[in-house]
């Protein structure tokens, strides 16, 4: 399917197979001809339409907007959310104000850059045994599935504190939240239960049996005074592992498949192996150029707001469209072309605002350090096939490739 901006056609459903064709098309036309515009949101489950703000401005006004709160968006009315589903959603984007100031504060320890310094060593020791494994397949590999998920799903999980008794469990459910119900309906609920399940598991599993990891701080924090009921517990075990992993594979899998496309840009890198600042700069422009998060959950307007000359009416849900802005001109100089030594790029890939990523300095580390292994061991890495075969799963949220098939070389 070919898309261009002027080919574009209403309405624009992000989740849809026009939209996954050709995503920055869409961002250029919206940008363009409807700044404040309104997009159809296809979750699989439900569709729905929210409006949407694409141009950087725009964007970074809305993410810091007083009148936009996260809490009240859900579902469309008479759309039936059932309450371990309504637990899973409940996680920490989605509160505001005290509520959110209170609970980011109880995660944020671990993600400061003096804590994830250390764990350098350990990402690459990760990202070293995993090669090590698939060493002797001289055959195609799926970059994504096969490298970057075990190797960002394992940091995740060592430091939140999922037990090995429970990783391929939670895994499962993670994927299957994720993916939607594009099987069964019911296949889908049982996972997502299952994985509340494991989650609550963990929980009582650490109360008993203290470790050195972020679910036992959680509890002692309650233990402390600050109310953190089960739920509450439960919810921000599932947010964080899924926020961790679910985004950075993808950030790797995004920046091989950018690289692999750009190869003078991958020389640039390849010749400087070393240069920590050079690679920490492709990691950003990867979160500018393929970000895995496309636009943060929508925020519901607490009254009516006026934008570009329309009125967005009290309740109407409201998409800041992070990749759009990561591409809009009046900020960045050539902002269709991948280019490793950007600078400055003030790009909206982490978010804006009191609910800027939280992991975003482990992420970047993460990602920074996967690459350099990868690349240093694999200096012949290659597409498996043709470039035109790349694809994007539809999804509304999120820029994800189906898969990345790669030749380690
Ligand atoms: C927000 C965790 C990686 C993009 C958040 C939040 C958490 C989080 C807890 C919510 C913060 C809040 O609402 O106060 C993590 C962890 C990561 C990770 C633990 C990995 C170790 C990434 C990556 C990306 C990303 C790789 C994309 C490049 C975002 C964005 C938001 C966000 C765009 C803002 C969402 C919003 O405004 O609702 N992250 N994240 N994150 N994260 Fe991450």
């Amino acid at each position: 399917m070919t898309v261009t901006p002027s080919s574009v056609t209403l309405p624009i459903v992000m989740g849809g197979a026009e939209f996954a064709a050709d995503p920055p098309a869409h961002y250029t036309w919206l940008r363009e001809n409807s700044p404040l515009g309104q997009v159809r949101l296809d979750f699989g489950a439900f569709a729905q339409d929210v409006w949407v703000v694409s141009r950087y401005a725009d964007c970074k006004a809305m993410l810091t907007d007083p009148r936009l709160l996260r809490s009240p968006y859900g579902p469309p009315p008479g759309v039936e959310i059932p309450e371990h589903i309504r637990l899973v959603s409940s996680t920490l984007d989605m509160k505001d104000k005290d509520e959110h100031r209170r609970l980011r504060s109880l995660v944020a320890a671990p993600f400061t850059p003096k804590r994830i310094d250390h764990l350098g060593e350990q990402v690459r020791a990760l990202a070293e045994r995993r090669l090590d494994a698939l060493g002797g397949d001289s055959g195609p590999i799926d970059l994504r599935q096969d490298f970057a998920l075990p190797v960002t799903y394992t940091v995740i999980a060592d430091l939140v504190g999922v037990g090995e008794q429970d990783r391929v469990r939670f895994q499962q459910g993670v994927t299957a939240l994720m993916s939607g119900f594009s099987g069964s309906r019911e296949d889908w609920e049982a996972h997502v239960r299952d994985l509340v399940d494991v989650t609550r598991d963990l929980v009582a599993r650490k109360r008993a049996e203290p470790a050195d990891d972020l679910v036992t701080g959680l509890i002692e924090a309650e233990e402390a005074g600050d109310r953190l009921d089960d739920t509450e517990l439960v919810a921000m075990v599932f947010s964080l592992v899924t926020a961790g992993y679910e985004t950075t594979y993808n950030l790797i899998t995004n920046a091989v498949a950018a690289l692999l496309d750009h190869p003078d840009q991958l020389d640039l890198l390849r010749a400087a192996p070393d240069d920590e600042a050079l690679w920490r700069s492709a990691v950003d422009e990867v979160a500018r150029y393929l970000p895995p998060i496309t636009g943060t959950r929508p925020a519901t307007a607490v009254e009516d707001i006026e934008w570009h000359g329309q009125t967005v009416p009290a309740g109407a849900s409201v998409l800041p469209l992070l990749a759009a802005a990561n591409r809009d001109p009046e900020v960045f100089e050539e902002p269709e072309r991948f280019d490793v030594t950007r600078s400055p790029n003030p790009h909206l890939g982490f978010g804006h605002g009191v609910h800027f990523c939280l992991g975003a300095n482990l992420a970047r580390m993460e990602a920074r350090v996967a690459l350099q292994v990868l690349f240093e061991r694999h200096p012949g890495l290659s597409l498996a096939v043709g470039r035109d075969e790349l694809a994007l799963e539809p999804m509304p949220l999120w820029t994800r490739f189906r898969e990345l098939p790669v030749v380690l070389g």
